[in-house]
């Protein structure tokens, strides 16, 4: 409504895992041409975690990066938007709250709908917001995408988080109050409840993304959103990075239109060497966006998540300032840099030995260097460390 105070991004940070694995060495092993993976789907490398991290610990060491730029005033809200949960029960969000060191008057939850939720928080936190404007919420969304060793979906593998400020008058992007959505009952990918990899047809799943793109953008057309002329970057979700090329061809073709495929170079570089973040992917893409282009400062980007199962949603946001980008790419890069190797058998044991059971009691070894960490199971429930 017209003097609706505007709401959005205050800031953004993102963190990963302590490893890496190179998708070339992968390809070699499996016996397929590096090509498929570097220009087939578009990726590079992928993150790992380490024993002693996980979403939780990825999620807070993005979280608390963030908050040291931002503070905690205003926060009374913590949204875990995350498909790798560590617990049916508890959320990750009570967790990390506690590693974060939070007041204890923050509410805190934990969003699940595959690799929408991260919207989902989003656009929860925006409603929050909109309802007491002084008010801020602290979302994190944080996966790791874990596929069966040598299937067709292991190179797509991947880890990392983003942790967002939500705020009324935000400095980095005001999101628009129009978007457009998209929900559908379908097999495509998802994870029993007995199972540390998801199930999924790839094929349905990538015609299922496409399907959902259509329809959101169909709504926030039928809602009165922007036209495709009045947006300069989109932004998608990046299971792997060709896959938010084929949509972007595939909602230029149906419009008709050419559309410019410039900003995904730039909202690719950190997702090519991250792989899937599931929840974290668009954001991740977003950063990646804002840190390439250049000044976008005025310009109105679309941002499309997907979630296999399947919801789509599609908003779009006008940048207001994007800061210290050459500063924050820098830092970031470097970020990506310092992984850790692994050789592919040394992934492969690292693979097999996250099926870690709650029967006995047992401590991880000390690797990620984040210092949040994940200690190891004691009287079945999981223990955490934060920096000292
Ligand atoms: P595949 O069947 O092994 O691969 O698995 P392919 O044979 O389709 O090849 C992939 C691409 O590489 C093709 O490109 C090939 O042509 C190309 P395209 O024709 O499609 O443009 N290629 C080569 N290129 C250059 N040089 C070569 C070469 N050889 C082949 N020598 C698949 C691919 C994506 C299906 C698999 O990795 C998979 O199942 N991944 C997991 C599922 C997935 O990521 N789905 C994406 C949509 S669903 C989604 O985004 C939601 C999700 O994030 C989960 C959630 O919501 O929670 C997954």
């Amino acid at each position: 409504a017209a003097g609706a105070v505007p709401i959005g991004i205050e800031d953004l940070e993102i963190a990963t895992g302590h490893h890496v694995l190179d998708l070339s060495a992968l390809a070699e092993t499996r016996g397929v041409d590096p090509a498929k993976y570097s220009r087939g789907l578009g990726q590079d490398e992928m993150s790992l975690p380490a024993a002693d991290e996980d979403v939780v610990t990825m999620g807070a060491a993005a979280a608390s990066a963030l908050l040291e730029r931002t503070g905690i005033e205003g926060i009374r809200t913590l949204l875990f938007a995350t498909e790798s949960g560590i617990d049916h029960s508890k959320s990750a969000a009570v967790i990390a709250h506690g590693l974060l060191g939070l007041p204890p008057h923050v509410r805190s939850v934990e969003l699940k709908q595959a690799c929408y939720a991260g919207m989902a928080a989003v656009q929860s936190a925006i409603g929050i917001v909109a309802r007491r404007p002084q008010e801020k919420v602290l979302v994190i969304a944080s996966d790791v995408a874990r596929y069966q060793l040598a299937s067709p979906g292991e190179p797509t593998q991947g880890a990392g988080a983003v942790a967002m400020v939500i705020s009324a008058d935000p400095a980095l992007l005001e999101i628009e109050p129009i978007s457009g959505v998209y929900s559908a009952d379908i097999d495509d990918f998802w994870r029993p409840n007995d199972s540390s990899t998801a199930v999924v047809d790839g094929r349905l799943s990538m015609g299922a993304y496409q399907k959902a793109l259509m329809g959101a953008w169909e709504d926030l057309q039928a809602q009165g959103g922007p036209s495709a002329d009045q947006i300069d970057a989109f932004v998608y979700h990046q299971p792997f990075t060709k896959m938010a090329r084929k949509a972007h061809r595939h909602l230029s073709q149906k419009l008709g239109a050419e559309l410019d495929e410039t900003p995904l170079d730039q909202a690719e570089v950190y997702n090519r060497r991250l792989g899937n973040t599931y929840t974290a992917s668009l954001w991740n893409g977003l950063a990646s966006l804002l840190d390439h282009a250049g000044d976008l400062a005025g310009k109105r980007v679309a941002l499309f998540s997907y979630g296999s199962g399947s919801a789509g949603e599609m908003l779009t946001g006008i940048v207001r300032d994007q800061g210290d980008a050459a500063g924050r790419r820098a830092r970031r890069l470097a970020m990506l840099d310092a992984r850790e190797p692994l050789a592919v058998d040394a992934y492969e044991e690292l693979h097999r030995s996250a099926e870690l059971s709650s029967a006995s009691d047992q401590e991880t070894p000390q690797v990620g260097g984040s210092g949040f960490r994940f200690a190891g199971i004691q009287g079945r429930a999981r223990r955490y460390e934060r920096p000292a």
